[in-house]
C-alpha cells in the first residue's frame, strides 16, 4: 500500500514536472487550406516553439457555406471530438484549441499553462463583448462587474476529461455553429459549475479583438541584449494577453498588429518575417525564369510617361519571359505607347496593346488583363500603373523572389505623405492613416507590411488566378475606383497585400497639374514632379558643378561657365518659344515693359508670354543662385529678383547680332539653347574691356557675369541658321 502510494506521488511529481515543460498540453486548430493567415497563425506558433496539430486540412470545408456571415463551424468541434477521444479520460492532458486563419500566439505555452492554472478554471474560453449568434441568449448570462460577458469560441482550453465533458454535452452537425453550442453549454448553469467551466473575461490568455480593437495596443519589452520583441497589451484591463483573434470585421487591425507580433518585425533586424518563403533567382537560368505578364496602365494623362516606360523596360528580367499588356486610354499618349510598342515590342514574348479607340474602360481593361494572363499562361501578374515609376531595375525579380500571393513596391511621392499604400481603412472603406504610416512612407522603418490596400504597381502570384475566377478576384463592385473594388475583393477573400520597402523601388508621379493644353507640358512641372523634373531637364554634370577637386571654367575674367540644363530642356524651351511665335519686332518700343522702351532691343520672348515665369524664378533659385555663390563669394540674395527673363533669336535676316551694352542686373545669366557648327555659324558673346569671347558655346551650359561696369558686352553676328539663348538679369 504504502510503496503504491508513494508511487502515486511519485507520478504525480512527474507528470507536474511534464506539464511544466508543456508535454502534457496538446494543441488544435482547424484548417482546410494555408492561407495567408493560416501560414501567419503557424509562424507565429514556431516562433514560440508550438506545434499545433492541424485538423481537417486538405479536406473539403464542412463548416459552413459562408461562415463569415452565417453561423456554422460545428465542424470543427467534431474533428476535434475525434481527435480528444483517446485523451478525454487523462486528467494529465490540457487542451488548447484555437482557430487558424484569424489567430496569432503571442506568447510561449509555458505562460499559456502558468496563466491557466491562475484563473483555476478546468475550462476556459475566450470572451467578447456582443452576444453572437443568437442575441436572445445575452439575458441568461451571469453578470461580470469587470470585462467582457459572452462567449468566444475562436480560442479555449481545458483539461481533457472536463473539455470533453463539454465537447460531448449534446450533438451537433458539421454545418451547426459552434459557437451557440458552446454558448449553450455554458449557459447550462449545472455543467458550467461541474466542470470548473469559466470565461477569460479580461482578456488574461485570449484576446477577441471584435469590439475591442482600440483596448489592445502593441509594446515593446526591451531585451537585455539583442533586439526589442513586441507583444500586446490589454490597457483596458491592464493584461497582456497570450493569443490574439482577429474575430469578425477586426482582421485589419489583426493585419495591422501581426506586422509586429511574434517577432515579425524588430528595430534591429527590421523585417524577420519576410526572409519566410523568399527565394532566389540570381542562378536561374533565362528559360527558367517565372512567365510574367506584365500590365501597362495608362488611365489619365500622366507627366513623364516617356520615363516611366523606359523604367519599365529597364527591368532586369529575360523579356522574352514576360508578355506585355498595355492598355492606353489617353490620345496624348499614343505616341509614347507607339514609340515604346516600335523600339521594344518585338523584345517581348508578345505584345496586347488595346489604344484609346476601342473606348475600353479601365475597369474592363484591368479585368482583360488578369484573363490575357491566364492565357499566356503566366506564372506572376505584375500590374504597373502610368504614374509608377520603377527606379530600381530589379523591382520585378525582388517582388517575385519575395514569394507572396500580393505584393506591392512601396512608392511614395518624393517628400510627401502620399503614396500606393493605405495602412488604414475607415468603416466604408476609404483611407485612413495607420500609426505606423509615416514611419514606412518615410522609410523610417524597413520591412514587408500586411497593409488593407495597395495600388499602381504589384505582382500577383497566378495560382490566385487560377484558385478565384473572374467572378469572384475582379475590378469591378459597385461603381467604386477599380483599385478599391480589387483590394476590397481580395481583403474578402482573405488574401494579405503586403507592400514593401525593404530596399527603395522608385516613387510616383503626381499627375494633379499636368496641363496638356501647354506645349510641352513637363516643363511646368517643376513644382510638382521636381524629381522627374530634374531628371529630365537638368544637366547630368550639373552636381559636378559643386565638386571641391574641381576648378570652376573661367572662359573671360570674371565670366563663369557651368552645364545646367539637359539637351532636352533646350529643345523643349525652344519649341514653347515657337509654339507661341510672338517674337518682339527688334524696335525701342516695347510695349511688355513698364516704361514701354527698350534702349538695347533683341528678338524675343519673355518667360511670362508662355505662362513660364513662376518656373524659371523657381528654376533660378534652385539651379542658378547655388552657381552664383559659387563664384562669387559672399553675395546672397534668396530668393534672386528677376523682372527680364526671355529667350532671344538671332537670325541673319531679322537680327544676327546685339550691339555693346551694359545690363541692369546685378549679374546676367546665358544660357546656350542651340549648338554652333550644327543649329548656326558665327555667334557668341564678347566682353569688350578685356577684348574676350566666348563663341564655343556649349549646349546648355550657362554663362554667369556681373552685370554692369566691367561686363561691357556684345553678341556677335549669326551668319547662318538661328542662334537662340536664354537670359535672366537677375538682381536689377
Ligand atoms: C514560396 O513560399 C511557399 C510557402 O509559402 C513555399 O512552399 C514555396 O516553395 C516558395 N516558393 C519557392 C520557389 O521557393
Ligand atoms: C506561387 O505560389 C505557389 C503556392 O504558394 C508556390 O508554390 C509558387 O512557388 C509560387 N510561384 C512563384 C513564381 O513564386
Ligand atoms: C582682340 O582680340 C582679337 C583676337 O583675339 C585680336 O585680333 C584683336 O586685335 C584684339 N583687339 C584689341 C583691341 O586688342
Amino acid at each position: 500500500m504504502i510503496s503504491h502510494s508513494i508511487f502515486a506521488i511519485f507520478l504525480a511529481l512527474i507528470s507536474s514536472a511534464i506539464s511544466e515543460t508543456n508535454d502534457d498540453i496538446l494543441v488544435f486548430t482547424v484548417a482546410s487550406e494555408p492561407t495567408d493567415g493560416f501560414q501567419r497563425y503557424l509562424s507565429s506558433a514556431h516562433h514560440y516553439h508550438i506545434a499545433p496539430t492541424v485538423l481537417g486540412f486538405g479536406q473539403e470545408w464542412k463548416g459552413g457555406s459562408d461562415i463569415k456571415n452565417r453561423p456554422g463551424g460545428g465542424w470543427k468541434i467534431n474533428l476535434l471530438k475525434t481527435a480528444l477521444e483517446p485523451h478525454k479520460d487523462d486528467p494529465t492532458k490540457i487542451i488548447l484549441f484555437t482557430d487558424g486563419y484569424d489567430v496569432i500566439f503571442t506568447d510561449t505555452l509555458d505562460a499559456i499553462l502558468r496563466k491557466f492554472k491562475e484563473t483555476k478554471a478546468r475550462v476556459l474560453f475566450g470572451a467578447e463583448s456582443s452576444c453572437w449568434p443568437d442575441v436572445q441568449l445575452a439575458p441568461k448570462y451571469p453578470q461580470v462587474t469587470e470585462g467582457k460577458r459572452f462567449l468566444n469560441s475562436g480560442l479555449y482550453m481545458g483539461y481533457a476529461p472536463d473539455l470533453w465533458q463539454v465537447l460531448t454535452f449534446d450533438v451537433i452537425e458539421d454545418t451547426d455553429d459552434d459557437q451557440l453550442f458552446f454558448t449553450k453549454a455554458y449557459l447550462d448553469e449545472d455543467l458550467r459549475k461541474k466542470v470548473g467551466f469559466k470565461l477569460d473575461h479580461k482578456s488574461e490568455i485570449f484576446q477577441n479583438l471584435n469590439g475591442a480593437v482600440s483596448e489592445v495596443e502593441l509594446f515593446e519589452v526591451k531585451a537585455k541584449e539583442g533586439p526589442e520583441e513586441y507583444k500586446i497589451q490589454n490597457v483596458l484591463y491592464h493584461t497582456v494577453p497570450l493569443i490574439l483573434h482577429g474575430n469578425g470585421p477586426s482582421k485589419l487591425s489583426l493585419n495591422y498588429l501581426g506586422n509586429y507580433l511574434a517577432n515579425s518585425w524588430n528595430s534591429v533586424e527590421g523585417c524577420v518575417r519576410c526572409k519566410e518563403g523568399q527565394f532566389d533567382l540570381k542562378n536561374k537560368r533565362a528559360n527558367e525564369m517565372s512567365l510574367v505578364l506584365l500590365a501597362i496602365f495608362v488611365e489619365f494623362n500622366t507627366p513623364f510617361l516617356e520615363e516611366m516606360l523606359s523604367k519599365v523596360y529597364s527591368q532586369e528580367y529575360p523579356k522574352h519571359r514576360i508578355d506585355l499588356f498595355i492598355h492606353n486610354a489617353m490620345k496624348f499618349h499614343s505616341k509614347h505607347i507607339t514609340d515604346f510598342i516600335e523600339k521594344h515590342g518585338s523584345e517581348y514574348r508578345s505584345v496586347k496593346d488595346i489604344k484609346p479607340d476601342d473606348g475600353t474602360t479601365e475597369w474592363a481593361a484591368r479585368d482583360l488583363s488578369l484573363a490575357q494572363c491566364l492565357s499566356k499562361n503566366c506564372d506572376i501578374y505584375f500590374s504597373v500603373d502610368s504614374v509608377a515609376h520603377l527606379d530600381n531595375p530589379h523591382t520585378l525579380r525582388l517582388l517575385i523572389e519575395q514569394n507572396r500571393t500580393v505584393v506591392a513596391p512601396l512608392l511614395p511621392r518624393p517628400g510627401k505623405a502620399w503614396s500606393n499604400f493605405w495602412g488604414d481603412l475607415t468603416k466604408e472603406g476609404f483611407y485612413a492613416r495607420s500609426n505606423d504610416y509615416m514611419d514606412i512612407v518615410h522609410n523610417d522603418k524597413r520591412g514587408l507590411w500586411n497593409v488593407p490596400f495597395i495600388a499602381n504597381c504589384y505582382a500577383i502570384n497566378a495560382t490566385l488566378l487560377k484558385k478565384f475566377d473572374e467572378t469572384k478576384l475582379n475590378f469591378d463592385r459597385d461603381n467604386w475606383d477599380a483599385d478599391m473594388a480589387f483590394c476590397a475583393n481580395l481583403r474578402d477573400l482573405d488574401v494579405f497585400m503586403y507592400v514593401s520597402n525593404r530596399v527603395d523601388f522608385g516613387h510616383l508621379v503626381n499627375p494633379e497639374t499636368f496641363d496638356i493644353t501647354r506645349v510641352e507640358p513637363e516643363m511646368y512641372q517643376i513644382f510638382d514632379n521636381e524629381q522627374d523634373w530634374e531628371a529630365r531637364f537638368i544637366h547630368p554634370e550639373y552636381p559636378e558643378n559643386f565638386n571641391p577637386e574641381k576648378t570652376s571654367l573661367q572662359p573671360c575674367p570674371d565670366v563663369y561657365w557651368f552645364p545646367i540644363v539637359s539637351p532636352r530642356f533646350c529643345t523643349s524651351l525652344i519649341n514653347m518659344m515657337e509654339n507661341f511665335g510672338k517674337w518682339s519686332d527688334g524696335s525701342n518700343k516695347d510695349p511688355r515693359l513698364e516704361g514701354g522702351y527698350e534702349a538695347v532691343p533683341t528678338r524675343d520672348i519673355h518667360m511670362n508670354q508662355v505662362g513660364w515665369e513662376k518656373h524659371w524664378l523657381e528654376f533660378l533659385r534652385k539651379y542658378v543662385r547655388p552657381l552664383q555663390e559659387h563664384v562669387f563669394l559672399g553675395y546672397f540674395h534668396d530668393p534672386p529678383r528677376s523682372l527680364m527673363n526671355f529667350v532671344v533669336r538671332y537670325k541673319p535676316d531679322e537680327q544676327p547680332s546685339l550691339r555693346p551694352h551694359h545690363d541692369s542686373s546685378t549679374y546676367t545669366i546665358n544660357i546656350a539653347l542651340n549648338q554652333r557648327g550644327v543649329d548656326y555659324e558665327g555667334g557668341g558673346c564678347r566682353f569688350i574691356r578685356y577684348n574676350c569671347s566666348v563663341v564655343d558655346t556649349k549646349l546648355g551650359w550657362l554663362l554667369i557675369h556681373p552685370g554692369r561696369l566691367t561686363h561691357y558686352h556684345e553678341g556677335l553676328k549669326v551668319t547662318k541658321g538661328i542662334r537662340y539663348i536664354m537670359i535672366a538679369f537677375v538682381d536689377p
